[in-house]
């Protein structure tokens, strides 16, 4: 029988992540990255709209308030590099602060195609702005704006959202030296972090009452199942989210409601989980704004100023790498 083309199309690496990650002992994952296809990236922008997440809110707030002190921090002619092109929005903040000065050039790094157009369609009206996306993955891309940027000027690179905290916390400090390693002396880095807060806030935050964050969770299985030719039971898998006061993250799982089996036809998988296991799919660590700066410190960079939004609890810091 031949395969639909959905399943001869898959990248290869999408059903190894799938089959190393549900193999995985004693707890069963998948990555995070997977939960952004075109329905997730869809219900990821409607979770920013809600009460309940005050992630994107608060990090606006910042940037609103001081995109122009921010910007005033730069010496030299900038070119921007943005780490995920996101929905532009926040952005647009720093575009505008830096094209107000001069022509800047805005380099969108994100591995989806769609989301660079978006973005270009989102600020492409800025005055004096000039857009080149990088359909790549963000050290890949990162490393060719670097090399590119015109002969003495400065890198800014954001990296905004709070994604550092999808990291798990060595691993984040291992991504800021990989960042480190492509940039020059004297080129910066804007870092977003979300802050410590109460857990109630956090749960509220991850697990909302009209469920769209449990859509975003469970349309990672049902992801599996459009494009590996995977049969989860979707009804058979609840959406938790709780927090690990170890790591001071918020986990997301999907909890077993009974006993379910199923097949992963493209990652060659069957696989089973007992009543009440969970498949855990995102983890979103949480910081103190003063850690900030002993994370910039291990992997190279100083954190030269920082800005703290206290009504949600989000410090955006900008960090220059020595
Ligand atoms: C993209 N990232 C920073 C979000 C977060 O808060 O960790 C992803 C998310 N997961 C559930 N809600 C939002």
């Amino acid at each position: 029988m031949t395969e639909p083309a959905l399943l001869q199309d898959v990248s290869p690496g999408f059903a190894a992540d799938i089959r190393a990650g549900l193999t995985h002992s004693p707890q069963k994952e998948l990555p995070s990255k997977y939960l952004y296809d075109e329905v997730g990236s869809a219900l990821f922008e409607v979770i920013t709209a809600l009460p309940e997440y005050g992630v994107t809110r608060s990090e606006e707030r910042l940037l609103t308030r001081h995109a122009t002190d921010i910007v005033a921090q730069l010496s030299r002619d900038v070119t921007v590099a943005e780490l995920g092109s996101g929905s532009g929005r926040k952005t647009r903040r720093i575009l505008e602060a830096l094209c107000k000065k001069r022509p800047t050039s805005y380099c969108p790094i994100e591995i989806s195609r769609t989301a660079l157009q978006l973005c270009r369609r989102e600020l492409g009206d800025i005055e004096r702005i000039s857009i080149v996306g990088y359909e790549r993955d963000y050290l890949a891309g990162l490393a060719e704006v670097s090399e590119k940027r015109p002969d003495g000027e400065q890198l800014l690179v954001l990296f905004l959202g709070s994604t550092i905290g999808n990291f798990a916390r060595l691993a984040a400090t291992r991504f800021l030296r990989d960042i480190r390693m492509m940039l020059k002396p004297g080129d910066a880095l804007l870092l977003g972090t979300d802050l410590d807060k109460p857990v109630p806030t956090l749960i509220a935050a991850y697990d909302d009452p009209i469920g769209v964050t449990a859509a975003f969770n469970l349309n990672l299985l049902a992801r599996v199942n459009r494009e590996l030719g995977g049969d989860f039971p979707l009804d058979a898998f609840a959406h938790v989210a709780r927090f690990n006061p170890e790591a001071r993250s918020i986990e997301m799982h999907l909890r077993a409601k009974r006993r379910v089996s199923a097949h992963v036809r493209a990652a060659k998988l069957t696989v089973t989980l007992e009543e009440g296991e969970t498949i855990w799919t995102e983890s979103s660590h949480k910081y103190r704004a003063e850690e900030v700066d002993a994370i910039a410190d291990d992997a190279g960079f100083a954190c030269l100023r920082q800005w703290v939004e206290r009504d949600w609890g989000f410090a955006e810091s900008l960090l220059v790498a020595r």
